[in-house]
């Protein structure tokens, strides 16, 4: 799980709480990534040792447990969210151009192009034969329509690259498509399997979505402000790729042509030859872009806070509160 400085005490609370759920997702999602096909099992492997939060599963676990006891549809569904969760990585890093992910050489790099799309298609149907021994069309149903905005999200962001004119908004719907929606539908997952009313889900999944907003935006600050070494992954890369996240919108509303022309810059050449990583940095920060897009990231947490708080005070309750609080403290 997550794990900023001040967050450790209270992600060793939620461990404790569903620990030996997770420890059965680990399990079943190493037997599941078998396959008859070496490249597949070898990337399946590759990522799974890497690390990697897990904070779909976690969120999934803490909603079924919040409403009851999801059994062992709730492991097998964990596993999916994660299964669907490592294609997108896959399927994103090929996209990126991305050469590092948790901490060592992205799938791309060490097999190919070629092989990784195939191996994250090979995974997204792992993941959908074994929710279909749900045998239960609303899970079907969430889980497709999660994987076709994500996949709607991913086009978005590729038609918008290289572009300075992206509006908070348009960055906005993007997230909402790319990240908060697997939130929201982890959240519904692990309600439905433990026998959540419709308002019940709901609700969850709004909660849910929100988190997966602040979470979005404090990876897209931490693009700028973290340590490569904590994070797993280089920082600037944003930009390099050509993408205009929230601290940089916001620093441009303010800045100065000189200012506009060092991103344009970078936006163009897709690398920090001509304009040093430092440089955009300082812009962010001077014009409160960073400051801007942390704040923002708080007022979704705040808002799913204000959901969760609804619900009856349980343990599981006041795990996914202090989920909020994890999800902005993080430092990777
Ligand atoms: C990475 O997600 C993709 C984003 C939505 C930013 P995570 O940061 O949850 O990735 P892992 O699973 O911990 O590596
Ligand atoms: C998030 O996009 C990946 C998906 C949700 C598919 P990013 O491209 O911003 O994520 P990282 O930075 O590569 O982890
Ligand atoms: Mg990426
Ligand atoms: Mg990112």
């Amino acid at each position: 799980m997550a794990l900023g400085k001040a967050g450790r005490a209270s992600a060793a609370g939620i461990v404790s709480l569903i620990g030996e759920d997770l420890r059965q997702v680990e399990r079943f999602l190493q037997a599941e990534g078998e396959a008859p096909v070496e490249a597949i099992t070898g990337i399946a492997r590759h990522l799974y040792a890497g690390g990697g939060k897990r904070l779909r599963p976690t969120l999934l676990l803490l909603s079924s447990r919040l409403i009851g006891d999801g059994g062992a549809s709730a492991i097998r569904l964990a596993a999916v969210v994660e299964l669907i969760h490592t294609a997108t990585l896959v399927h994103d890093d090929v996209i990126d151009g991305a050469d590092t992910r948790r901490g060592q050489p992205s799938p791309n790099v060490k097999w190919g192009n070629h092989t990784s799309v195939l191996a994250g298609d090979w995974l997204y149907m792992k993941a959908f034969q074994i929710a279909l021994r749900e045998a239960n069309f609303h899970v079907l149903d969430l889980l497709i329509a999660v994987t076709q905005l994500m996949v709607e999200g991913e086009l978005i962001q590729l038609e918008r690259l290289g572009s300075i004119e992206v509006s908070e908004n348009d960055y906005l719907d993007l997230v909402s498509r790319k990240t908060a929606a697997l939130f929201a539908a982890c959240a519904r997952l692990g309600a439905t399997c433990a026998g959540a009313g419709g308002n019940e889900e709901e609700r969850l999944g709004q909660y849910a979505w929100n988190l997966g907003m602040a979470f979005q935006l404090v990876d897209d600050v931490l693009d700028f402000t973290a340590a490569e070494d904590v994070l797993g992954k280089p920082v600037g890369s944003d930009l390099k790729e050509g993408k205009l996240t929230l601290p940089l919108i916001y620093a441009l509303e303010g800045a100065a042509a000189h200012e506009r022309e060092l991103v344009a810059a970078v936006l163009a050449d897709r690398s920090y030859d001509r304009v040093p990583f430092r440089a955009v940095l300082e812009l962010a920060e001077s014009r409160g872009g960073i400051r801007r897009a942390l704040s923002r990231a708080e007022q979704f947490a705040e808002a799913a806070r204000r959901i969760i708080r609804e619900f009856p005070p349980s343990p599981y309750q006041q795990a996914l509160s202090t989920l909020t609080t994890l999800v902005i403290e993080r430092e990777y």
